[in-house]
């Protein structure tokens, strides 16, 4: 078996979000995770939550073994295998038989917003419009800036080595996040303050 990749910050966030992601959801849906990453997270929800199917998915094809690892060292069947999903694709997965788009009941993102072009939060919000159930919940999780509200020494600091890595990358402005969901028919519902100066922000259809 594939060694699984190892973040220790998605080790070490993966437990305060989960205990916010609980309060959210019901006992069973479907989940579509944008941007995997190593597959740390999928595994400990999915295990967390065993009458949800996971379905996690990532733009690096790369990633996919450490997914899989992840959730085979944990015996998970809730978890399907890790899907191709650029969220700048125009598609992001393929119609069902009856030419409906796969609804999920939660779409959750973490820590890819600021590492990634701006384009691809445009992006995130349309295909969530798109592919979130009635009633459902897109999460996304990560480092923002926000009006009014004093930037941390450490996310500034983090910004600057993301911009300075990247120029296309950086801590994103929630307002401008907001308006970005908004464009794609979508509302910010709830924000949660987490750890070290991150927000789970949880958006819902705006009608
Ligand atoms: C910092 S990692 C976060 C991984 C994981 N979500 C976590 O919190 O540990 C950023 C991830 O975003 C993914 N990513 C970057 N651009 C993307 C895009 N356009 N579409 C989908 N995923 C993307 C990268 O491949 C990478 O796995």
């Amino acid at each position: 078996m594939t060694e699984p990749a190892f973040s220790p910050a998605a080790e070490r966030n993966k437990h305060p979000i989960f205990d916010m992601l609980r309060q959210l959801l019901p006992m069973q849906g479907r989940a579509l995770e944008i941007a995997s990453g190593t597959g740390q997270h999928a595994a400990w929800f999915a295990a967390q939550m065993p009458q949800w199917t996971w379905l996690p998915s990532d733009a690096q094809v790369d990633l996919f073994p450490s997914i899989t690892a992840h959730a085979t060292a944990a015996h998970l069947r809730n978890v399907q295998p890790p899907r191709l999903l650029d969220v700048l694709s125009d598609r992001w997965l393929p119609d069902d038989a009856s030419g409906q788009a796969p609804l999920f009941d939660l779409i959750y993102c973490a820590n890819m917003l600021h590492i990634a072009p701006w384009a691809c939060c445009a992006a995130l919000m349309r295909g969530a419009a798109r592919h979130l159930a009635p009633g459902g919940q897109l999460a996304t999780y990560g480092p923002y800036l926000e009006d009014g509200v004093p930037t941390s020494e450490g996310n500034l600091a983090f910004d600057q080595s993301l911009r300075a890595q990247d120029p296309a990358w950086g801590i994103r402005r929630r307002e401008d996040v907001e308006r970005e969901a908004q464009h794609a028919g979508l509302r910010l519902a709830a924000r949660h303050a987490m750890p070290a100066n991150n927000l789970l922000l949880v958006w819902t259809r705006a009608s």
